[in-house]
């Protein structure tokens, strides 16, 4: 009796279980059904809590901020998010209490979107700037990114971010500046990656080469061969 009473609960569970893991399942894809964002307007909340955080920084701290990103007028905000949800926490890890509390304060509405999108970053690189410079544009990063998935969200009834989980960058400037002037000129970093590049080739010729020298001086080494026998038996 017990048993049979148990069933409907637990298969109750288990599909709830189940509607739950999709759920999961799906944003871990960077897929969103719902604006993850509570606000309205996201912009004008950010800007409130950067202000506030604000009147908490002593100095204009030094901070790095994203120098190489791809421009992708699809996934740049989300891109953006990510790092600035990543510095943000590593802000706060550094800071004194009250500031973590500021820091946490804003981070803490975006990390339900950033978790769901598992983001690699690896080619990222930063230069260095101050606090000011990195937290101004914040709220703009944020409600842009709210915005559009809204629009996206209410059009095609979610928002598709799984092409976006790899951050793509661009080359350096330096590098940047020398593929696009010409061939001619050699910037010092391409030659080691041009010579990687020619290192397996010439190996893979040298075979065929050996092969062949061995080929043509055979007839050369047995003349040799005979000769030093020639010599070598007494007259
Ligand atoms: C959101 O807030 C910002 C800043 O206060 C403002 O410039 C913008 O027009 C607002 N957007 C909407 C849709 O209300
Ligand atoms: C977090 O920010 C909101 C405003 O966005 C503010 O009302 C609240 O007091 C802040 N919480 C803390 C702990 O500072
Ligand atoms: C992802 O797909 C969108 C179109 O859905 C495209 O505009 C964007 O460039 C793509 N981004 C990457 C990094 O593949
Ligand atoms: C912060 O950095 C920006 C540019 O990186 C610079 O223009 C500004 O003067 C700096 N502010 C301070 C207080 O150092
Ligand atoms: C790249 O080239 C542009 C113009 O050709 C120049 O203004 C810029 O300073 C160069 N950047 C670097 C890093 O050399
Ligand atoms: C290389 O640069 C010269 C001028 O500096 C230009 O006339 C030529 O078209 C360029 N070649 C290529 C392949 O871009």
């Amino acid at each position: 009796m017990i048993w049979r009473h148990a069933t409907p609960e637990s298969f109750v569970v288990f599909v709830l279980l189940l509607l739950f893991l999709t759920q999961c399942e799906s944003s871990k894809n960077c897929v969103f059904q719902h604006v993850p964002f509570e606000s309205t307007n996201n912009t004008q909340l950010f800007l409130s809590k950067i202000k506030d955080l604000k009147q908490y920084l002593l100095l204009n701290y030094p901070v790095d901020m994203p120098s190489n990103l791809k421009p992708d007028g699809f996934c740049q905000e989300v891109w953006e998010v990510h790092l600035i949800n990543k510095k943000l926490k590593h802000l706060a890890s550094v800071s004194g209490i009250m500031l973590e509390r500021m820091f946490f304060n804003i981070t803490t509405h975006i990390v339900s979107f950033i978790k769901g999108c598992n983001i690699e970053d690896s080619c990222v690189r930063f230069v260095g700037t101050n606090i000011t410079q990195f937290l101004n544009p914040v709220p703009y990063h944020i409600g842009n990114l709210a915005d559009k998935m809204e629009k996206l969200i209410e059009l095609k009834e979610s928002a598709d971010y799984s092409n976006c989980t790899i951050i793509q960058c661009q080359p350096d400037s330096f590098t940047e500046n020398v593929t696009q002037t010409n061939d001619t000129v050699h910037s010092p970093e391409q030659t080691p990656l041009q010579r990687s590049h020619w290192g397996p080739f010439l190996l893979l010729l040298l075979i065929p080469i050996s092969c062949f020298l061995l080929i043509m001086t055979r007839p050369l080494r047995n003349l040799f061969q005979r000769l030093q026998r020639f010599q070598e038996t007494p007259v």
